[in-house]
């Protein structure tokens, strides 16, 4: 029998207790299915996986892409879509095949592109279970190579021209598509993140500039080896291509003929998702996060209005660019990034929004992931996931990184989630009122604000706070990408894990736990919420994991179905 305290709660479910399992655990009277498998050919003109070669570049470029992370589902009539992202690839999981577990040729690379950027399923529901629709014609890979547009106010500037586009307009594939978002227009956002890895330099006394160096662009690449087969990542030959990167891309789930559009407006950086909510007076509003540490949070406010029912194709071509400051005393501001407050052009502010947000003065934060806003209300929240470097040494700007309001604890392991209310309830307003909704620590190693916030207990501990989603009846879905070593400080926290939260009370539940070495990353409903489809990304990212398949077999990354035994809602 539920306790009083229990039956009280608005977390309908038997906590599930951490654990170091190599599977999926979810509360009694909850199952789990597989729904899409990183190399699930989409067509049956495509090959099954192959775990002794584990793929090649033609049977990757007909599959479902790697690393799968945000993700959306679209229904149009009795279609279902889902959009999701595939962020990046393990070299000793995809290549693991070699005795080299790196990839050593032009067609391991054509493999590696082609299992990033984003896949486009139609997925029915039989038997309680959700599959690919095979040959759908819905059905899409966009990759590193896909043809894109670039749109807004830095299209056709100096600084997007290469060699291969001298008009600056058009630019091929996207890659490390970490979170998402959606439009109620039926789009789909796809959020450019840590685009800069992919990049290195055949020359290596090339010096990138100091714009680049503010992105992370180095003469070495984090080993996809992608410029020994395809120049334009050899910045020493093509220094403007990383500027073509970094965006939000915006693609038409349902038209697998368009061309996805890169949203400069909205501006370059290391993009987690993209949440839009339409303010009162019909302007889109897009909050975003730029996820590396002492990096800041973003607004977007569209120029135009949303029209219900018209066309918004070119709603998130212009608007304004703001970034938050926040308040030791509970107040924030967001400070417009314009060419006054800049002395940047509205292209360059586009391009190189690190470099006007410096100079604004916005407030460093510990790494802003997902950003998620109350169906209910005027309050959104943003997990910050860690920041090690918080109080040691500024960001790559040189900004100051001190303890602030919600940023408050040096070397920050554990992340906290901060909220806030925008005045008068207003999205377009540029003040704001924030305080946390929960520091993460673990209360059974520290005593002191290391332990967490008083809704943090041994049973519900968890660290690096980074996919956040509400559900439609306000409930704060909560997914880890954190430290999974379950000791020292971390002792008791077990694998990443997905937990739900109630933002009147502050009560959190841990909902779910993942296999070993993965990330829990990626969340969206069946329209009728009696399935839930969560991302399992990198099982296995240090060779410690058989998920899904077992056994001996390859560690993959997919995506789940959760449902009820009864076929309730869920959430
Ligand atoms: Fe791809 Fe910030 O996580
Ligand atoms: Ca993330
Ligand atoms: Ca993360
Ligand atoms: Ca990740």
């Amino acid at each position: 029998a539920l306790t009083p305290a229990e039956a009280a709660s608005r977390l309908s479910f038997e906590q599930v207790a951490a654990n170091t399992l190599d599977t999926v655990t979810l509360p009694k009277g909850y199952n789990w299915s597989i729904v899409a498998t990183w190399g699930q050919p989409l067509w049956s003109r495509g090959t099954e996986f192959d775990e002794a070669t584990r793929g090649t570049g033609a049977s990757q470029e007909l599959a479902f892409g790697d690393n799968t992370d945000g993700m959306a589902m679209f229904v149009d009539g009795d279609k279902h879509v889902l959009a999701i992202n595939n962020e990046y690839t393990n070299r000793s999981i995809i290549y693991g095949a070699r005795e080299s577990k790196l990839p050593e040729n032009a067609d391991d690379v054509r493999k590696g592109k082609a299992a990033h950027g984003v896949s486009v399923v139609e997925v029915k529901e039989a038997g309680g279970r959700w599959n690919i629709v095979t040959d759908s014609p819905l059905n899409r890979r966009i990759t590193a190579d896909t043809p894109m547009e670039l749109t807004g106010p830095a299209r056709g500037h100096d600084l997007l021209k290469t060699a291969a586009d001298p008009s600056g307009t058009t630019s091929l594939g996207t890659w490390n598509n970490c979170g998402n978002g959606r439009t109620p227009w039926g789009t789909y956002l796809a959020c450019e993140e840590n685009f800069n890895g992919y990049f290195s330099s055949s020359d290596e006394n090339y010096k990138p500039s100091a714009e680049l160096s503010r992105y992370g662009v180095k003469t070495k690449d984090w080993g996809y080896a992608w410029a020994t087969a395809d120049e334009r990542f050899d910045i020493s030959k093509h220094p403007h291509e990383p500027n073509r990167a970094g965006y939000i891309v915006e693609i038409d789930p349902f038209d697998p003929a368009s061309t996805p559009k890169k949203r400069t407006a909205m501006g370059r950086f290391k993009h987690e998702n993209a949440e839009l909510v339409i303010a009162s007076n019909g302007q889109a509003v897009v909050y975003m996060g730029d996820d590396e540490r002492g990096e800041f949070l973003y607004k977007f406010v569209s120029d135009g209005t949303y029209a219900v029912g018209g066309d918004n194709s070119d709603l998130l071509e212009t608007g304004s660019l703001f970034v938050a400051k926040f308040n030791d005393d509970g107040t924030g501001e967001w400070l417009a990034l314009t060419p006054e407050t800049t002395g940047m052009s509205r292209a360059e502010i586009s391009i190189h929004t690190r470099i006007a947000a410096s100079k604004v003065g916005a407030t460093t934060m510990d790494r802003p992931e997902w950003v998620s806003s109350h169906p209910k209300k005027a309050e959104v929240y943003c997990c910050l996931t860690n920041n090690k470097n918080r109080g040691v040494k500024p960001n790559a700007g040189g900004d100051d990184t001190s303890v602030n309001g919600p940023n408050p604890r040096e070397k920050n392991n554990y992340g906290q989630i901060v909220r806030w209310q925008p005045e008068g309830g207003d999205h377009v307003a540029s003040g704001f009122n924030w305080n946390l909704f929960v520091l993460a620590g673990n209360p059974t190693v520290h005593s002191d604000a290391y332990a967490g916030s008083a809704n943090v207990n041994a049973d519900n501990m968890f660290n690096s706070p980074d996919g956040l989603a509400f559900d439609t009846t306000g409930l704060l879905w909560i997914q880890t990408d954190g430290n999974y070593k379950n000791e020292g400080d971390f002792a008791g926290q077990g694998n990443n894990q997905m937990l739900v939260g109630d933002p009147e009370t502050g009560e959190i539940k841990r909902f779910l736990v993942g296999p070993k070495e993965c990330e829990v990353t990626g969340i969206t409903w069946s329209p009728d919420r009696r399935t839930l489809f969560v991302g399992i990304q990198h099982p296995g990212e240090k060779s410690n994991s058989h998920f899904p398949g077992g056994g001996a077999s390859v560690p993959r990354s997919c995506v789940i179905a959760i449902k009820r035994d009864d076929n309730g809602l869920i959430g």
